[in-house]
């Protein structure tokens, strides 16, 4: 298999004792950028797997923002079963600090799955190159809100698209995880009149739902749920040739990453946190494009978080030129969707021709084109 990332570290942290893996995928079109996954796995291999999976995607999602940004992703793979106290918490991103701090701003990091601003303050005690440190120190703060506007930006393309109107009023969704992205989906799903059921595999969310008056139910219920759009919110490698059989949606879009998997994992390993196992992937789009299912590429769908961060803390765009760059994630997956039609690719084909057009030539494609 070819190599296609620009540099891996891999690394016991000092402190910690840790594992810690900063994947840089690509820097063609500038400085990597991709968040800091805090999570556990079952095998720090399976972190290694995630952060190769995940950076790739990341300079795919940057690309298709129309961002000068690659793409790069951190995992610290916590084993099974630990729960990290504060000084534990701090070491090991001290140790992840400094291990991006060494790579001279070719990468930065972001929040990500596991992590928030207050994690991203600790890390940047150790680096400059760290985005959505809190608003009082300087930074832009929670990214997840803004992540929440580009699905909602997304959501009305793909209304648009499959029920020839943009409008959400009166459609039928299920958001399938209520984390931190998956709740403000939520709300501003319900804001914008949607009917929505909902799952998580935590619970104590059932009372968010609740107040937002959505509909709880268990995972796979919401999963295989006749809705009109799935909306993926939690961990990815959750649409697999076992899946996607079960489905009774018209459209699937959401913010999880890398939501397409080859070959179907065992729940187990999804909990563990694993995002999606490499395979055929280009086959189950295809296999969601011969059951009539429209997909939207998880890679321009969850792009508000970092378009939000650059243009705030790089270029100190005003809040409603930032809010017109995440509303413009809806132009760009209305272009990509129209040309999947127009051509007969899938989507996620649309999406990655795009892609490797906008990275050029130098740049080895995640996905081959159709
Ligand atoms: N978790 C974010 C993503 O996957 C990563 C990120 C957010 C990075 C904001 C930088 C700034 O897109």
């Amino acid at each position: 298999m070819l190599l296609t990332h620009q540099r891996v570290v891999v690394e016991r942290g000092s402190r910690s004792g840790l594992p810690i893996v900063v994947a840089v995928h690509s820097t063609v079109l500038g400085q990597a950028i991709g968040g800091c996954r805090l999570t556990h796995y079952a095998d720090w291999r399976d972190g290694l797997d995630d952060a190769l999976r995940l950076s790739a995607a990341m300079t795919e999602k940057a690309a298709l923002a129309g961002l000068p940004h690659g793409g790069g992703k951190t995992v610290i793979a916590l084993p099974p079963g630990t729960v990290l106290d504060e000084p534990g918490r701090r070491a090991v991103l001290h140790d992840a600090g400094d291990v991006i701090a060494r790579l001279g701003g070719t990468y930065a990091t972001g929040p990500d799955v596991g992590t928030g601003p207050a994690d991203m303050e600790t890390i940047g005690e150790r680096t400059p190159y760290v985005f959505c440190r809190p608003a009082a120190t300087g930074g832009s703060g929670d990214s997840s809100p803004h992540t929440a506007a580009g699905v909602l930006a997304a959501l009305r393309a793909v209304a648009a698209e499959r029920f020839g109107s943009p409008d959400l009023a009166g459609r039928s969704f299920a958001v399938l995880g209520l984390g931190r992205v998956g709740s403000h989906v939520l709300r501003l799903l319900t804001e914008a009149g949607g009917h929505v059921i909902t799952a998580d595999v935590d619970e104590s969310r059932r009372a968010v739902a609740e107040q937002h008056g959505a509909t709880w139910t268990d995972p796979d219920s919401c999963l295989t749920a006749e809705v009109d759009v799935l909306v993926p919110a939690a961990l990815g490698g959750l649409l697999t040739p076992a899946t996607v059989p079960r489905l009774a949606c018209s459209a699937i879009a959401g913010p999880a990453n890398n939501q397409l998997a080859g070959v179907s994992r065992p729940a187990n390993n999804q909990l563990a946190g694993v995002s999606g196992p490499a395979g055929n992937v280009p086959g189950t789009a295809r296999l969601l494009h011969e059951r009539g299912i429209l997909w939207a590429p998880d890679v321009v769908v969850s792009a508000g978080g970092i378009v939000h961060a650059i243009a705030a803390e790089l270029h100190r765009e005003s809040a409603v030129q930032i809010a017109a760059r995440i509303d413009g994630i809806g132009e760009t997956l209305a272009g990509i969707l129209r040309a999947a039609r127009e051509t007969g690719c899938t989507p996620a084909e649309s999406a990655s021709r795009l892609a490797t057009f906008l990275l050029g030539e130098r740049a080895v494609p995640a996905m081959a084109a159709c």
